[in-house]
């Protein structure tokens, strides 16, 4: 995965994607990412990439023309070396985004060129010109796109294949089938007076998935019940939920000398 980060401040790019997974990412070569300053873009001598706004009223709007240039530069020396460009917008205003998203940037073979607006936005002639994918990473208002486009990336990423060690874990996990994750544990088997469930500890493989799936089953019915509500649930599934439900739904965490 290849991506482009255009942003007045690269600074708040760098330590996210130098850090952890993204960074092993990056050192296998299954990941890319490289940080433009719109500052560059900009055509005057003092750098100037924001001016008030037409009409009055408070906050700064990001001129249209560094970024502009930024993204036709950018674009066509791809385009030099044949490769396309994907132009992505972290918005409010944008779609909101999911797990099929990231699944589709993870295989995109063009370049993701993410445009971080900030301020109190982005020179709407920006949108009529380019046309990019507004994509919201939720309904609340940062004070600008860089976390955003760092959440696509992260998402998107780890979905790469070899990017996370265990070919199955991006599978298994939570939202990859609509599912909120079952609860983890590790040692030591009691923390502060609280036991890991027995089955966890029976080495039995097959009670164990069928523990992982039912909590899973549970923690998404009680969370977030629209997820299940248009699954078609095989049969194991649908006695599992009806397990749940005939029990009350809650599962209360274990406690030392309790059953599991
Ligand atoms: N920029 C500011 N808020 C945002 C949001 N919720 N999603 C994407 N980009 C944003």
């Amino acid at each position: 995965m290849r991506c482009d980060v255009i942003t007045l401040f690269p600074e708040m790019i760098a330590p996210i994607v130098g850090s952890s997974i993204l960074k092993r990412a990056q050192d296998k070569g299954l990941l890319e990412v490289r940080v433009h300053d719109l500052r560059e873009y900009a055509l005057d001598k003092h750098k100037v990439a924001d001016d008030v706004p037409y009409g009055g009223g408070a906050g700064m709007v990001m001129k249209a023309e560094p970024i502009l240039r930024a993204v036709e530069e950018i674009q066509s020396n791809y385009e030099q070396k044949g490769e396309r460009i994907r132009l992505l917008f972290p918005s409010p205003q944008g779609r909101p985004f999911t797990q099929d998203d990231a699944r589709n940037l993870a295989g995109d073979s063009r370049r993701l060129v993410i445009l971080c607006g900030h301020y109190e936005g982005v020179d709407e002639r920006v949108r009529l010109a380019l046309r990019p994918e507004e994509i919201s990473v939720g309904d609340y208002v940062l004070t600008g796109g860089e976390l955003a486009a760092l959440i696509l990336i992260d998402a998107a990423a780890r979905l790469v294949p070899g990017v996370l060690g265990d070919p199955e874990s991006s599978v298994e996990e939570s939202f990859s089938e609509s599912l909120l994750e079952y609860p983890h544990y590790t040692r030591p088997a009691e923390v502060r007076g609280m036991a890991v469930p027995e089955v966890l500890l029976s080495g039995h493989h097959e009670a164990i998935r069928i523990w992982r799936r039912k909590e899973a089953l549970r923690m998404t019915y009680q969370r977030r019940p629209d997820l299940l509500r248009d699954r078609v649930l095989n049969r194991e599934d649908r006695q599992l939920l009806d397990d749940i439900i005939r029990e009350g739904v809650s599962a209360t965490p274990v406690r030392c000398g309790e059953e599991g």
